[in-house]
């Protein structure tokens, strides 16, 4: 017989089915077994009575344990006091292999340990939720920037330069030279927005991060977009069209698991454009007066770039993601195009998310002057013969363009209401952590 998944059981009920999967629990109680079963798709609870099956299936059930493999037989129905709920009456069960002592048992366990278990951890009610929002995520990134004529031109991660600071890359060696891992595809997504017009990549990228926070990994995906043409007003438009596009995505698609999570979903739901713009000035007054009146920490100083804590503050105060724009040239990236009214200025934006989220996205518009752009490349002790084909891309048709890159797992945590990034992806890698 066919194998039927748990999320098409409603098509099958009353008809005998096959469930291929693990135990996930189990309960009994004399002469009958509650097993949970999950499959990958879903969970069904499945009742085994002791009088309507074989003595095998019976003491199959008996001796089942927590993870072990089985393939099951049985008549689905509606639970009748709870609609869209089904159950199973088995009628046969074989354990494929049966496991012995399962390291992840239904009581609590230590972060570090549920990590060093994150290959089994996965299986968990609660992780399942997580990477299924995360699918959806990316499922609509996707959408939105297909739906709107952007070209997927996926960037290279071997990289003979810096793109975000020399601090936080990852040497590799290359045959006889040396390589970095990406830190963004940004230097190639002006390349290919002046290729297309409208260009995205979407792939892993690399910081060596020595901060152990609880947003930062040192692997993780971004999407970036890149638009010929743009100013940093469009690209903020395309942010808040961009996250209210994806909120409400996983809203209409997986409230589910949202529920499961525990998540505020009606914070979610005013998540719609126009988003708050805060000029930086205006946000380092803001912190200032913030800890004058004994709500941070530490005084925010004009011309630092925003820290954690700051981050966490300004964006609490808002109920939809913030973007502070305008922030000191000096903190921020070579490539960052000056404000004219402003040199000082980078006409650059941070979108932080609501809730203490901090920033989920970077961008802003990138200089195109090519005598600017070679000058900040010295300034920043940058080895100008690896961004000679970057520069070139000022001489041959230079226009206005601007981009951002958002980080899938910042937008995960926030989606998701969760703490720290670790749970967002399926393998973190973090400063202490490379296994699993
Ligand atoms: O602000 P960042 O460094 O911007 C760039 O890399 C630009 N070149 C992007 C562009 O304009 N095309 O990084 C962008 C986003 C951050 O807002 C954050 O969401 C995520 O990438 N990010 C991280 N996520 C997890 N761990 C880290 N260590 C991250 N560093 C950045
Ligand atoms: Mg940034």
């Amino acid at each position: 017989m066919a194998q039927t998944y748990i999320s098409d059981i409603a098509r099958h009920t009353g008809q005998e089915v096959v469930i291929k999967g693990w135990l996930y629990n189990k309960r009994s109680s004399g002469k009958l077994g509650f097993l949970e079963i999950r499959d990958g798709s879903g969970t069904i609870q499945a009742i085994v009575s002791k009088k309507d099956v074989s003595p095998e299936t019976w003491e199959a059930s008996e001796r089942v344990t927590q993870e072990s493999s089985v393939i099951v037989n049985g008549v689905p129905r509606e639970h009748p006091k709870r609609p869209g709920v089904f159950e199973l009456d088995i009628r046969q069960m074989e354990i494929v292999q049966l496991t012995g002592e399962y390291p992840i048992s239904p009581k609590d366990h230590g972060v570090d340990f549920l990590m060093d278990h994150r290959h089994l951890w996965l299986r968990s009610r609660r992780q399942h939720a997580i990477l299924k929002v995360r699918h959806e995520i990316i499922r609509a990134v996707r959408d939105f920037f297909d739906n709107q004529g952007f070209v997927l031109c996926d960037t290279p991660i071997f990289t003979p330069a810096a793109c975000e600071g020399t601090s936080t890359l990852f040497e590799v060696g290359y045959f006889d030279e040396k390589a970095y891992l990406t830190q963004s595809g940004q230097l190639y997504n002006e390349a290919t927005a002046a290729a297309f017009g409208k260009a995205y990549c979407f792939g892993p990228t690399f910081r060596a991060e020595k901060s152990k926070t609880r947003r930062h990994l040192t692997e993780f995906w971004m999407v970036e977009p890149e638009v010929a043409y743009a100013r940093l007003d469009d690209i903020m438009v395309l942010a808040e069209n961009f996250l209210s596009y994806i909120v409400a995505r996983v809203l209409e698609t997986r409230r589910e698991e949202l529920e499961q999570l525990e998540r505020d979903i009606s914070k979610l739901e005013g998540i719609v454009p126009p988003f708050p713009r805060l000029q930086y000035d205006v946000a380092a007054k803001m912190l200032q007066n913030a800890h004058d009146a004994g709500s941070v920490e530490h005084r925010f100083e004009w011309g630092g770039d925003l820290g954690s804590p700051d981050e966490t503050y300004l964006s609490s105060q808002y109920d939809k993601p913030v973007m502070v724009h305008r922030y000191p040239a000096a903190v921020k990236a070579f490539y960052m195009e000056p404000d004219p009214q402003r040199p000082d200025l980078a006409l650059c934006v941070d979108v932080l998310a609501p809730e203490g989220y901090g920033e989920i996205i970077g961008g802003g518009e990138r200089m195109s002057s090519h005598e600017l752009l070679l000058q900040r490349i010295h300034e920043h002790h940058l080895p100008p013969e690896a961004f000679d084909w970057y520069l070139d891309l000022r001489k041959y048709g230079s226009v206005p363009h601007a981009g951002f890159g958002m980080g899938i797992e910042r937008c995960v945590a926030w989606i998701c209401g969760l703490e720290h990034v670790r749970e967002t992806i399926p393998f973190p890698r973090m400063l202490y952590r490379l296994k699993p």
